[in-house]
């Protein structure tokens, strides 16, 4: 049996209301041993926190999208309320934050605000940091550059960057994770930065409902289809499926500093 993971996908979103529990339960039957489901606000990191509670088998982070910035009305009660979140157990990692330049829902220089915020609040809390960056390179490697010290870890979800990225990342020392965009017809730039990133700093997700994978694009996505991340991780790294999806879900596991009782 392969054992996967999602590192980062959006349970609490509306799109599942209908059939929230079949969809968990369809990803448990196919192997998904864990999932991380990720907040986007105030509250829907309160929903995400929550619905981890239920599942011995899930995690939540906790954090305000680079999209969603613009809401916050008091930046001092936003981060006493998520830092207070962090003291629960389910919550292993702040996020998801960071730049998003292709939509600009929120104004450059908020995003830019509260990434550094979030940056420090997780060195000081000791959690790692789930960094979304879309169109955004040189900003989001030069915050970084300016506020990483020793104590900050994470990973750059759905990364679709470039070579020069990747390696800035890794330097850094963060995780690259990798979505169904590795399965799209013309993800040739990604497909060469997974071949290039060493196997101990790739992490799977789907960021469900969004980016479904080939064959089922144009569809809801959901955590199932991880497996189609891991496949072609897999078939990249010239690995077993079994092989490559067992040593992504020890970097899972690493990073988040995961609870590992209940898994085969
Ligand atoms: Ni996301």
């Amino acid at each position: 049996m392969t054992i996967l993971i999602d590192t980062h996908c959006h349970l609490t979103m509306n799109q599942y209301d209908p059939d929230r529990s079949g969809v968990i339960q369809r990803a448990r039957d196919a192997g998904v041993e864990r999932m991380i489901t990720i907040g986007t606000d105030l509250e829907d990191s309160q929903r995400a926190v929550a619905l981890a509670e239920g599942h011995d088998f899930m995690s939540a982070a906790v954090g305000i999208h680079p999209h969603d910035v613009k809401e916050i009305k008091d930046p001092e009660a936003t981060c006493q309320s998520l830092k207070s979140m962090t003291s629960n157990s389910k919550v292993v990692a702040l996020g998801e934050t960071g730049l998003d330049y292709h939509y600009m829902h929120s104004p450059a220089p908020l995003q830019q605000e509260h990434f550094r915020i979030m940056i420090r609040m997780a060195k000081a809390c000791g959690l790692p940091l789930i960094i979304h960056s879309r169109e955004a390179k040189e900003d989001t490697l030069k915050i970084l550059s300016e506020e990483v010290g020793d104590q900050l870890r994470g990973v750059f979800h759905c990364f679709s960057g470039d070579m020069e990225m990747a390696e800035a990342a890794l330097a850094m020392g963060f995780y690259l994770s990798f979505s169904g965009m590795v399965t799209f017809q013309n993800a040739k730039t990604i497909l060469e930065v997974v071949k290039a990133v060493p196997l101990d700093r790739i992490l799977t997700e789907t960021d469900a409902p969004f980016l479904t994978p080939h064959p089922h694009r144009g569809k809801r996505n959901e955590p199932v289809y991880v497996r189609y991340v891991a496949e072609k991780v897999a078939e990249l790294k010239a690995l077993s499926i079994e092989e490559t999806a067992k040593a992504i879900f020890a970097n899972a596991a690493k990073l988040f500093n995961l609870n590992l009782e209940n898994t085969p």
